[in-house]
């Protein structure tokens, strides 16, 4: 059997709206974008949400929006892909790194007023694998120390824990459509913000600063623009946005069956004591972005080459990114530092988990680990 570890979800709709812009003369950021946009923040329920190029621009750009840079802290997590702490680097900002918790890998909120200094300005926490981190207590500590909250909802579009959505208590979450997202356009982003002015700012940031973009220089008559700040290209463009309007209709849909799958998953591992599977916790609803087994860090790097043997595709998301070699040359960072991150980082192996994966094949999976691990040790 062969089973990818990602198999995208792209329908004969989503092709031909992406047809009809091929077809129309504006490829570039236009209508396309501001209606995705615009469904997107319907179905968050926020007010705004701007079109980028990747998740890492729109942390980058989220950033810049709230005003961080150079001499700054931001609080943030080492059990991530490396885009969330690279971005603080973009900026000029430092990169602050505190444990996350066992059950879930999501920062630990009682470790947070630990690390803050009066350099920070910002935490940036990361709603792992789609559960979202505790935002009311995460909101606490903010309104204490007049923090602000960028959340790095890579994962999480579908997510709600205690009620709350992403965007609703951070002051600007950040979404990928990266090819193996819960929705995709190959490469792409968003940001959504209730805060009305950062988003103005955010339409300017991500191209290059200028008053006007090409939608609104061309239609009517010319109206010139001017450079307001220094921005970057971050445009999402219509070709983007037609991918995942049809997307986004069936999110739901989708988001079901990688729930169903996950939780076979969870009843197959669950009483296996060479397994260990994540919490989703009982307020929260976990978007699915990735399902994560964590076995004997011994065994680890062998389990997933027989997995891969056995025509099985994994990955692993992610090893703590503060022993990445960067981060260590460069902030001093040593083994020791956030253990429960490191013990994650050493033993996990992402499973497939997507809407085209077939019952037999999760069965064949799961077979597949249990044989494998058998002769692991204990987790
Ligand atoms: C947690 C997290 N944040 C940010 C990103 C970056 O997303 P993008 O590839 O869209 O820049 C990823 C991508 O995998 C991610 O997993």
């Amino acid at each position: 059997m062969k089973i990818e570890f990602y198999r995208h979800n792209i329908s004969q709709k989503d092709i031909d709206n992406v047809v009809k812009v091929l077809n129309s003369i504006f490829l570039t950021t236009g209508e396309t974008v501001g209606g995705f946009e615009e469904r997107f923040s319907r179905y968050l329920g926020c007010q705004h949400t701007v079109g980028v190029t990747s998740c890492t621009a729109a942390l980058h750009l989220s950033l810049l929006a709230y005003g961080i840079g150079s001499g700054d802290e931001v609080i943030t997590t080492p059990m991530t892909f490396i885009s969330t702490a690279n971005a603080i680097i973009y900026v000029g900002a430092t990169p602050v790194f505190v444990d996350v918790e066992p059950e879930t890998a999501n920062i630990d909120a009682e470790l947070i007023e630990g690390a803050i200094t009066p350099r920070t300005r910002a935490i940036l926490p990361v709603h792992m694998y789609g559960q979202m981190c505790d935002m009311k207590k995460l909101r606490e500590i903010a309104r204490r120390h007049k923090l602000i909250i960028i959340e790095d909802a890579a994962h999480a579009i579908e997510a709600k824990r205690d009620g709350i959505r992403p965007a609703e208590l951070g002051d600007a979450a950040c979404f990928s459509f990266y090819a193996t997202k819960n929705i995709t356009c190959g490469e792409g982003g968003a940001i959504s913000t209730n805060n009305a002015e950062i988003a103005e700012k955010l339409k300017k940031l991500r191209l290059h600063g200028m008053s006007r973009g090409a939608a609104e220089r061309y239609t009517e008559r010319y109206k010139h623009w001017d450079m307001e700040m220094l921005g970057w290209k971050y445009n999402m463009n219509n070709i983007q946005a037609a991918l995942l309007l049809d997307q986004l209709v069936n999110i739901d849909k989708y988001w079901r069956r990688r729930e169903e799958i996950s939780r076979v998953y969870e009843g197959a591992f669950q009483d296996n004591p060479q397994v260990k599977v994540l919490k989703v916790l009982p307020n929260s609803k976990s978007a699915r972005y990735a399902f994560t087994i964590l076995v004997s860090p011994e065994k680890r790097d062998s389990t997933l080459w027989q997995l891969q043997e056995r025509g099985i595709g994994v990955a692993v998301n992610f090893r703590a990114i503060h022993l990445l070699t960067y981060y260590r040359q460069t902030y001093g960072y040593k083994r020791g530092m956030f253990p429960v991150a490191e013990k994650i980082g050493d033993s996990t192996i992402t499973l497939p988990l997507y809407p085209k994966l077939r019952d037999d094949e999760v069965e064949y999976i799961i077979r597949a680990v249990k044989e494998v691990v058998a002769s692991s040790g204990k987790f």
